[in-house]
Formats: structure tokens, C-alpha cells, sequence
């Protein structure tokens, strides 16, 4: 009877889990989503504490160390998650997944353990008595347990470097022929997983593949350019749902094991989509520098000219004054916390008249749907919110285009010069529209690093400043026309 209302616990989590991920595809269910796919792994977790039973049918009894372990973790959890600030994001998944990472690692190690254990007590009894021992060992579960060793611990070791370079802690560091290296490492750790699945009885070189994987995981995500970082957390966080259904498989757990193929799939695909907006392979992602030390600075920016500045007045002017104005939100717009005053602008020229809506960027900001999180914290409708191909068809008949923090996701060199490294990247066509004004507070280059033709053709105009400060100061200036 109780294994059965467990599958069904089960059952209600996997399609919980299922439910919430659909939704959150959709901004307006997202929040919603999120809380059915908890609901869902909160019944999963209970289920497993108050109903599970192993092959003996004993139940889990250290019920002190489980509420000690999810008391302090949730607290810590939820303390993070309510400071984080939302530009920081990238940094707490990663640290976070990284934590998925070692549990898969640690799961492995307590099964390899329990696997084991029984054949090593023969061996030292035979060997103390010097008898003659027999002993069989059910090697079904070992290339799971391998599996998850290996991958939960490369998830922890890259997740944690990641978490590092983004907050600025680490340093991209590569050297010569560090490529050839980690394949060799790789290939180094297969080997010895394979030869530890048919000669099981062998700790060391279990701790070994532990130790090499860890390693395969620094030296694998310490070379990757630090804006980068998104697409690889993306790729650790498949590689953690892969490691957590191999736990799921070895102990039987259906929530588990669905959740940790969800997670690995969603990964994959968040991984996939990114690369193809950005319009780069997975491999030039993993072996390129785009974004990283090499051309990160203003050192490998050519000058284009002169560009031209617009007063604070003549820019409310010509906001006020438009029929249709597009605003274009970027990283900078993040960075400003400005989205409740671009939200206030927006609804003071709608009240003049002014048809104002966003052009959404897919990969515009640090993480997938980063504007559109931001844009939904101030209340801005999502029918105002229009994806690139819209938005780009729309630029024609637009009079001006607002760029709010924003700069590679305009460049038109994407477009125009093969040498560049986002050429190729499908870009928010603004220079279609009459005028376009660039807010943001320097010349400074964007993440890719490189210099942006837009800001010095005929109908840009740049106007300086903090996103926040400015805007602030365009809506009292619209406020006294
Ligand atoms: P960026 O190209 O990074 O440009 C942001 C601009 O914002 C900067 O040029 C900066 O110029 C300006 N800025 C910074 N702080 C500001 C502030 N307080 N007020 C006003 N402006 C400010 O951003 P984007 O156009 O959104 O493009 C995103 C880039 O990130 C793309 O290259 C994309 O490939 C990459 N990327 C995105 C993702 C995802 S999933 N979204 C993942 C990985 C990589 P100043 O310093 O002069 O102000």
C-alpha cells in the first residue's frame, strides 16, 4: 500500500516538474510554474523520507541528520536567492549547480562504498585466516556509479570556476596545447572508468577517477572566456541533471530520475539555443576566445569617426513629438536597475499619444530571457514586449528607437564585416527606423569587446549617462513640453 502512494508521489512530481517547466516559458506562468515544480519536489522529498523502504523493507531512520541537512540548506538557500541581485544570477546558478554536481559525486562515492564494502570484509577475513574466498558482486550498478562519479564531479569542479570568473575572483587562465591536455585527461578518466567497471574491488583507483574528474573540471572551464561563462553554466547544468538520474537510477527513484533527465535536456537545449543566437558553435564556445581576456578590452577596438551627442531637451523632444517609438533594453538597463523609471517613460509618452513598444534581443543582457525578467519586475505588458523577427520588421515605420544599455545586439557589424567576432550574430536592425538615440555612459564596448558602427552613423545620436539618471531626467524634461 505505501509503495504505492510513493509512485504516486512520484508520479505527482514528475508531472509537476513537467508542468512547471512548460510554464516557465511563458513569462506571465513563470512564477507559477516555479511554485508547482517546488509544490512537486517537496512532495517527492517527504515521500522519500516518510514512505521509502530499501530491498529489506527497513525505512529511513536518520530523519535528525535529513531536517538538520534541509534546514540549513534552505535557509542558506533562501537567504542567497532573496539577496541576489538580478545581474548577478549566472553566478548563484552556477554555485548552486555546482552543489547539484558534488551530491551526484557524493552519492557515488557512498554507493561505490556500499558495493564494495561486503567484498573487501571477505578479502581481509581470507587474507588474516590465509583461506580459500568466494564472493559475488552484482556489477550492474557500477558503470552508473562510475557515470555519476565522473560527471557530478567535473559539474562541481567547472561550476564552482565559473562561479569564480563571474564574480571576478578567478582569471581566465589557458596555456599552450591546454586543448590536447584535457582531452588526454579525459580519455585518461574514461580509461580507468572502464577498467574500474570490470576490476571493481579497487578503492584507490576509484578515488583516483574522482580526482582526475575534478581536475577535467578546472582545466576545462578555466580557459573559456569569462563572458562566456552563461552558455558553459548552461552546459554544467546538463551535465548535473545527467549526474543526478544516474543517483535516481541507483536508488530506484523515479522523481529523481525524471528530474534529472529534465534538467539534463532543458540544459542541452538552453545550451543549444544560446549558441545559435549568439550563432557560434558549442565548440567555438569551448575553444574560442570570443569574449574572453584576449579581446575583452577596448584594446582591440578600431575608431570609426565622430559621433554626434543629443541634449536631454532636443531627445524629449523628438521622443515626444513620435508616432512610434521602440525602446531597445540591454545589459546596461540591468546594470542601472532602470526598468520601473523605462516603464514610467514609456507610460508618459503613451499618455501623449506615442506608440511605444520593446524590441527583445535574445541573448541582449547575461542570461536567457534576462529582459524579459527585468521588463516584467516593472509591470510592462508582454504584448508591448516584440521578439527580434517582429521587432525588425517594425523598425521601418518606427521614428525613433530608444537604446537603453544596449550594444552588441544593434551592432550592425554582425551583419557587415566577416573579421568580426559576432559576425553572423542575428542582430536588432534599429538603423531601419528615422532616428536612433544610444543611451549609455561611455564609448566603451559591450561584451564582445568590439567597437559598434551604429554609434557613429548619421541618424545616432549618443546621450550619456547612467540609464537610471537618465531616464529620470528625460521624463522631467517631456514632463515640462
Ligand atoms: P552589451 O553588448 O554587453 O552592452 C551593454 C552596454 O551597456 C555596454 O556597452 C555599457 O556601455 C552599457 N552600460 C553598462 N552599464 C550601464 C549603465 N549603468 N547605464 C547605461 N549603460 C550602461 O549588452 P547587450 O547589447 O545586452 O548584449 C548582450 C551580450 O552578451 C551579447 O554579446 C551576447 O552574446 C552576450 N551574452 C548574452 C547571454 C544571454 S543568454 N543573454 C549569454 C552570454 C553572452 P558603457 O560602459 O559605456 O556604459
Amino acid at each position: 500500500m505505501e509503495i504505492s502512494i510513493l509512485t504516486i508521489c512520484y508520479l505527482v512530481g514528475s508531472i509537476s516538474f513537467i508542468l512547471g517547466l512548460k510554464m516557465l516559458s511563458n513569462p506571465a506562468k513563470a512564477r507559477t510554474g516555479n511554485r508547482i515544480a517546488a509544490l512537486g519536489m517537496t512532495i517527492a522529498i517527504l515521500a522519500t523520507i516518510f514512505l521509502y523502504r530499501d530491498e529489506e523493507g527497513n525505512r529511513l531512520h536518520n530523519h535528525a541528520w535529513i531536517f538538520g541537512g534541509l534546514l540549513i540548506g534552505g535557509i542558506i538557500g533562501t537567504l542567497a536567492a532573496k539577496k541576489v541581485k538580478m545581474t548577478a544570477m549566472p553566478e548563484m546558478v552556477s554555485l548552486f549547480n555546482g552543489m547539484g554536481g558534488a551530491c551526484a559525486a557524493l552519492i557515488s562515492i557512498v554507493e561505490y562504498d556500499h558495493l564494495v564494502k561486503p567484498a573487501l570484509k571477505v578479502l581481509s577475513y581470507a587474507e588474516q585466516n590465509d583461506t580459500e574466498f568466494s564472493f559475488s558482486i552484482d556489477l550492474s550498478t557500477m558503470p552508473v556509479i562510475i557515470l555519476g562519479l565522473i560527471i557530478g564531479s567535473i559539474s562541481f569542479a567547472g561550476s564552482i570556476i565559473a562561479w569564480g570568473k563571474l564574480n571576478g575572483k578567478i582569471k581566465d587562465f589557458s596555456f599552450p596545447g591546454q586543448h590536447i591536455a584535457n582531452l588526454t585527461l579525459l580519455a585518461i578518466i574514461l580509461a580507468l572508468g572502464v577498467w574500474l567497471w570490470f576490476d571493481p574491488i579497487a578503492a584507490p583507483r576509484f578515488y583516483l577517477i574522482f580526482a582526475l574528474a575534478i581536475l577535467y573540471g578546472v582545466m576545462f572551464v578555466l580557459p573559456i572566456g569569462g563572458a562566456d561563462m552563461p552558455v558553459v553554466i548552461s552546459l554544467l547544468n546538463s551535465f548535473t541533471g545527467v549526474a543526478a538520474a544516474c543517483g535516481g537510477f541507483l536508488y530506484n527513484n523515479k522523481a529523481m530520475l525524471t528530474g534529472g533527465i529534465l534538467v539534463g535536456a532543458a540544459g542541452t537545449l538552453l545550451t543549444i539555443l544560446m549558441c545559435k543566437a549568439m550563432n557560434r558553435s558549442l565548440k567555438n564556445v569551448l575553444i574560442g576566445s570570443f569574449g574572453g581576456a584576449s579581446n575583452g578590452g577596448a584594446s582591440g577596438v578600431k575608431s570609426q569617426g565622430n559621433y554626434k551627442e543629443i541634449s536631454l531637451s532636443d531627445a524629449a523632444v523628438l521622443l515626444t513629438y513620435a508616432h512610434k517609438v521602440m525602446i531597445v533594453p540591454g545589459y546596461g538597463l540591468a546594470v542601472a536597475q532602470a526598468q520601473h523609471v523605462c516603464h514610467e517613460l514609456e507610460k508618459i509618452l503613451e499618455n501623449r499619444g506615442v506608440e511605444v513598444d520593446y524590441a527583445i534581443h535574445p541573448v541582449a543582457g547575461r542570461m536567457p530571457g534576462h529582459m524579459n525578467v527585468l521588463l516584467a519586475e516593472a509591470d510592462v505588458p508582454y504584448d508591448k514586449l516584440k521578439e527580434m523577427e517582429q521587432a525588425n520588421d517594425e523598425f521601418g515605420t518606427t521614428d525613433v528607437v530608444l537604446i537603453l544599455g544596449a550594444n552588441d545586439v544593434v551592432n550592425p557589424a554582425a551583419k557587415t564585416d566577416p573579421s568580426s567576432p559576432i559576425y553572423g550574430m542575428p542582430i536588432l536592425e534599429v538603423e531601419k527606423a528615422k532616428n536612433v538615440i544610444v543611451n549609455k555612459r561611455s564609448m566603451k564596448p559591450g561584451y564582445a569587446g568590439i567597437e559598434n558602427e551604429l554609434f557613429f552613423q548619421p541618424k545616432t545620436s549618443m546621450l550619456f549617462g547612467d540609464a537610471k539618471k537618465a531616464l529620470q531626467d528625460l521624463i522631467a524634461e517631456i514632463k515640462q513640453l
